[in-house]
């Protein structure tokens, strides 16, 4: 299968901010660690980051019109919490959307308990670091 791993804002800084909440490990070297996971697994990955909300929204378009991957892992940040763009764009595309966050958003502050995206989604999968991605993968593969 062909995965495409979007990271929304802020997961830049992964490795550097907030490491108590999301760990010393650099987006750079999870999306390593996703990248082998699939290898290992005979499956392909491709990893895309950015933290303006109408180029993830792009993005899910142009993986729907190039019928490009097969499933899609989308961690949005805190666009989750409150981007109606970015749910009517899960909603538009027929790629199945899993919802991811490395920490337990459910343990926080309360505004991360609500996510607009979880309703359009395949499933959600929180709490498990850079795990998450790849459970998120186990899931997909079905
Ligand atoms: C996050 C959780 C969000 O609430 C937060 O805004 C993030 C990261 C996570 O991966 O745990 O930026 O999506």
């Amino acid at each position: 299968m062909k995965f495409l791993v979007i990271n929304g804002v802020n997961l830049n800084l992964t490795g550097k901010r907030e490491k108590s909440v999301y760990g010393t490990a650099t987006l750079d070297e999870i999306n390593a660690k996703i990248a082998k996971f699939c290898q290992e697994n005979g499956d392909e990955a491709e990893f895309y980051q950015s933290n303006i909300e109408g180029e993830l929204v792009n993005k899910l378009h142009e993986a729907y019109l190039n019928k490009s991957c097969d499933g899609i892992l989308l961690n949005a940040g805190a666009f989750t919490h409150y981007s109606y763009a970015l749910r009517d764009a899960i909603a538009a595309i027929d790629i199945p959307v899993v919802e991811v966050h490395m920490s337990n958003v459910h343990a926080r502050e309360t505004f991360r308990h609500t996510s607009v995206l979880s309703e359009v989604c395949k499933a959600v999968v929180c709490g498990f670091g850079a795990g998450s991605y790849l459970a998120a993968i186990v899931g997909l593969k079905g």
